[in-house]
């Protein structure tokens, strides 16, 4: 049976997720995956999530396996309330929406907003679940240029300009503002103001999404861009995944009531509710005031593994002009930019030989650029996986690097 003429033509434009092809390497005997963007599961709070798990089974058995309400349980939104004053953002229970991670208020966020063709705005590169999941309400996806302090504000305005002139007003700016996914990059306070004066400007929406902010190493926090809103421009998007684990399926949304009604009835078409005994576990959890010291532990894991691979790449790295990585002050990545004359998908295929994988930079970007890039994951290797695998991706940049000189010297010229 073919199923093909029965798919909608939104499945049939959707495309498998480069990372999820590549994670499958990571099974293969003897490969080092600076891969995928998982957390390190040794840091995982295994026993007490044992012994709150037995607590609620006991005192609450009944009610946490049954159905709950869509919105979430009202004892975590409470808590969420005092993590949210905590970021500097003033909320109410009311202007949380809990869901199953972010992966979902980003399809939820395009559920409600963007209709086929609407174009959304985000940053270059951006995060690869992103694209997918605009990408399966048809959006069309502009890019605006990034540094090594994330969106340049003048690049986005200018974006707007240009958009607006052609009559297009996007739904909204998506950006990932700290430790981002794929760069490690963080944008500045004085950038977050002056993008949420343009947002101002052109009267547009901005999506914070926020895995990583409190997976800070070093420095001061940078406040998120909805603890700066005046004008309710700003949806913010958090998650467990990164900070107590992935598994749980676990995030918020922080809207306007009005975005949030929506969401609610986007979100009962989806799965109803996310699962009431993962929020009372996780309720507990923080009531127990857990979270501080989960994060602590996870910080100073991730910030030595982060340095341990700043010091390999340093020491392995051949010296080829224009390759470079970023220096993430949190977070579980970091980006290297490889001389422009070389390509990341090219390179993957030398680097697996030599058993390393990465992931290529045009997975990061809704129109396949970033060709002479790639994202590196610090936070799931060990500490010898780490040096072996940038000695493997060194040598096969080197093994790369010949092979181009001696294609260049056996160009016959006239
Ligand atoms: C920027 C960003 N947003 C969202 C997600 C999805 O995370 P989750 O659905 O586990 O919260 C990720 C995962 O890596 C991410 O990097």
């Amino acid at each position: 049976m073919d199923y093909t003429p029965y798919f909608s033509k939104n499945a049939l434009r959707m495309k498998r997720s480069e990372i999820r092809e590549l994670l499958k390497l990571v099974n293969q005997p003897d490969m080092i995956s600076l891969a995928g963007g998982l957390p390190a599961p040794d840091v995982f709070p295994v026993d007490e999530l044992k012994d709150i798990t037995d607590e609620v089974l006991e005192q609450e058995g009944r009610k946490a396996l049954q159905y709950g309400p869509t919105e979430g349980d009202p004892r975590l939104k409470e808590e969420l309330v005092k993590l949210m004053a905590k970021e500097g953002i003033s909320t109410t229970p009311d202007n949380i929406l809990i869901i199953t991670a972010s992966q979902q208020g980003l399809d939820l966020l395009g559920k409600i907003f963007i209709d086929r063709k609407d174009t959304v705005v985000t940053e270059s590169p951006t995060y690869v679940g992103a694209i997918q999941a605009f990408n399966a309400y048809s959006a069309h996806m502009e890019t605006v240029e990034c540094d090594e302090d994330g969106m340049v504000p003048e690049a986005l305005d200018e974006k707007l300009r240009f958009l607006f002139e052609k009559g297009i007003k996007p739904k909204f700016v998506y950006l990932i503002p700290d430790f981002q996914n794929p760069s490690g990059v963080t944008l500045p306070k004085e950038r977050r103001e002056e993008i949420l004066e343009i947002a101002e400007k052109y009267r547009m929406i901005i999506v914070e999404d926020t895995p990583y902010r409190q997976l800070r190493f070093e420095g001061k926090s940078e406040p998120p861009l909805k603890a700066m809103d005046k004008n309710g421009r700003v949806i913010s998007l958090f998650t467990f995944s990164k900070i107590l684990l992935p598994g749980f399926r676990l995030g918020w949304i922080v809207a306007p009531e009005k975005v949030i009604e929506k969401l609610v009835m986007a979100k009962q078409s989806a799965d109803l509710c996310t699962s009431p005994f993962v929020q009372a576990i996780t309720y507990r959890f923080l009531k127990k005031g857990s979270m501080n010291k989960q994060i602590s532990l996870i910080v100073d894991q991730y910030r030595k593994k982060r340095d341990h691979m700043l010091n390999m790449l340093k020491r392995h790295m051949p010296k080829l002009k224009g390759l470079k990585w970023t220096k993430p002050k949190g977070g579980l990545f970091l980006w290297v930019t490889l001389p422009e004359y070389m390509n990341s998908r090219e390179l993957f295929v030398r680097a697996v030989e030599k058993k390393v994988a990465f992931v290529v930079g045009p997975a990061f970007h809704p129109h396949e650029k970033c060709e002479n890039s790639l994202r590196l994951n610090f936070s799931y290797s060990s500490f010898d996986q780490i040096e072996e695998g940038i000695k493997r991706l060194a040598e096969s940049i080197r093994h790369y690097e010949t092979e181009i000189k001696r294609k260049e010297s056996t160009v016959i010229t006239p």
